[in-house]
C-alpha cells in the first residue's frame, strides 16, 4: 500500500505547522439530555492527536456528527465533543462555533504550538456531502486553508465521498493516521487469508443494508450466522410465519435465493424471543421459529440459537461480527447479543467487531473490550471494506 503515514509526517517535523485532522467523532448522544453515551470514537483518535500535540503541531480537528442537512442545527453541535476531547487529552480544546467562517478562522489563527482546535460540524455546510464536484471542491478549498498538512484518521467515514474525506487530501500533503492504519491492517487480514474456520455473525435490522456484504462474503466464509431484525426476512423465505416481526417483503425472494446458493453455510435462529410490543416492559416468551404467534414480534434470538451459534463460534479461527442479535438496549431482549458476544470472546480465534452499534453494544453490556481482537470504529466502512469496494477516503490517500 503506497500510503504515507503519520510517522512519515512526524519525521518531517510538524512543530509550528498547522495539521488538519479529519476524525470521525460521530458519537451517539442521549436523545433527552444530549449527553455522549459512548465516547469510543473520541478515544480511538487520541493516539494520533496525542502524537501531533507532543510534536508541537497546531492541530485542527474536523468531523461530522449525525446527519444535519447542510445547515447549522444545534442538536448536532460538536460542542459537547470538544469538552470530552479536552478531558481525554488533558488540555482544553478550542472550539470554533462554525466550520469555515469567522470563528474557525480566528480559532485556527490563535492556536499556539501543541494546541488543539475543533471545528463545528462539517455537515452544517452543504458542500461537505454535495454530489456536485465544484460545490464540494469550493468547501474543500476553505477547509484546506486551515492546514499545511492533512491527516485522515476518520476510519468510520472513509466510505464517504465527502469534501473533508475525498477532496481535501487532493489539496494538501496527506497521510493516514494511526487509527485508519490499524483498521486497514486488521481488516486486510480478513480479506487476505483468514485462519479457518472463518465465521461471520451478522445482525441488525435490515437485510437490504447487508445484502452486498452477504453476497461478497458467501464464497469466502465457512459459516454465516444471521440474527437480529433481519433474520425474520430469512425465516419468511424459509416459509415460516413471523407474526408482526420486522419484515422486508421485497427482500424475501432475494433471501430465498441466497439460502439456496449458500451451500448450507447460512445458519438461522431456531428459537426467538417474541413480545406483545416494541417496549422494554412488554410481555414476552421464547418460542420455536415455527411457532411465532401472528400478533407478536420477535425482538431477540432465543437460548437454543445462542447455544448453536456459540458452538459454531467455538470452532472458529477467525470471526467477524457486525450487528446486534436483538434489541440489546432493552434488558429483556439483550441475552442474544450478550450470549453471542461472550461466545466470541471465549473462542480461540482472531475476532473483529465491526460497527458503531456492535462496538457500542460491547461496551453497553459491560463486556471486556480487550477480549476481542479488534473493535472497529466503522460500521458501513468496515462492511464496504470487506465487500472489496474502493473506499474514497483510502483511495484519496493513495494518490
Ligand atoms: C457512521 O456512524 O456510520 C459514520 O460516522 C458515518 O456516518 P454516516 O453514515 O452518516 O455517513
Ligand atoms: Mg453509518
Amino acid at each position: 500500500m503506497s500510503i504515507r503515514t503519520l510517522d512519515d509526517l512526524l519525521a518531517e517535523g510538524v512543530s509550528g505547522r498547522r495539521v488538519l485532522v479529519r476524525a470521525d467523532l460521530n458519537v451517539p448522544l442521549d436523545k433527552q439530555t444530549g449527553a455522549i453515551t459512548d465516547d469510543g470514537r473520541i478515544r480511538a483518535v487520541l493516539p494520533t492527536l496525542g502524537a501531533l500535540v507532543e510534536a508541537g503541531a497546531k492541530v485542527v480537528v474536523c468531523s461530522h456528527l449525525g446527519r444535519p442537512k447542510g445547515t447549522p442545527d444545534p442538536q448536532f453541535s460538536l460542542s459537547p465533543v470538544a469538552g470530552r476531547l479536552g478531558e481525554l487529552l488533558g488540555a482544553p480544546v478550542h472550539f470554533a462555533t462554525d466550520t469555515v467562517g469567522e470563528s474557525a478562522r480566528s480559532t485556527v489563527a490563535d492556536l499556539a504550538d501543541g494546541q488543539v482546535a475543533l471545528l463545528e460540524n462539517l455537515r452544517f455546510n452543504a458542500g461537505e456531502t454535495s454530489k456536485d464536484e465544484a460545490e464540494r471542491g469550493a468547501f474543500a478549498d476553505q477547509l484546506a486553508a486551515f492546514g499545511d498538512a492533512y491527516v485522515d484518521d476518520a476510519f468510520g467515514a472513509v466510505h464517504r465521498k465527502h469534501a473533508s474525506v475525498f477532496d481535501v487530501p487532493a489539496r494538501l500533503p496527506h497521510v493516514a493516521g494511526r487509527l485508519v492504519l490499524r483498521e486497514v491492517e486488521v481488516l486486510s487480514k480478513l480479506t487476505g487469508d483468514p485462519g479457518r474456520p472463518y465465521v461471520v455473525v451478522l445482525g441488525g435490522s435490515k437485510v437490504s443494508d447487508k445484502l452486498a456484504v452477504i453476497e461478497a462474503l458467501l464464497p469466502t466464509v465457512d459459516r454465516l450466522l444471521i440474527g437480529g431484525g433481519m433474520c425474520f426476512t430469512f425465516l419468511k423465505a424459509q416459509g415460516l410465519e413471523v407474526g408482526t416481526s420486522l419484515l422486508e417483503k421485497d427482500m424475501v425472494e432475494t433471501c430465498r435465493n441466497l439460502l439456496e446458493r449458500s451451500g448450507g453455510k447460512i445458519m438461522l435462529p431456531v428459537d426467538v424471543v417474541v413480545a406483545d410490543a416494541f417496549a422494554p416492559d412488554a410481555a414476552h416468551d421464547t418460542v420455536r421459529v415455527d411457532g411465532i404467534p401472528s400478533h407478536r414480534l420477535g425482538l431477540d434470538v432465543g437460548p437454543e440459537t445462542v447455544a448453536g451459534f456459540s458452538a459454531a463460534l467455538s470452532q472458529a479461527k477467525t470471526i467477524f461480527w457486525n450487528g446486534p442479535m436483538g434489541v440489546f438496549e432493552m434488558a429483556a431482549f439483550a441475552a442474544g447479543t450478550r450470549g453471542v458476544a461472550e461466545a466470541i470472546t471465549k473462542a480461540d480465534a482472531f475476532s473483529v467487531v465491526g460497527g458503531g452499534d456492535s462496538a457500542a453494544a460491547v461496551r453497553a453490556l459491560g463486556l471486556d473490550e480487550s477480549s476481542f481482537g479488534h473493535i472497529s470504529t466503522g460500521g458501513g466502512a468496515s462492511l464496504e471494506y470487506l465487500e472489496g469496494k474502493t473506499l474514497p477516503g483510502i483511495a484519496a490517500l493513495e494518490n
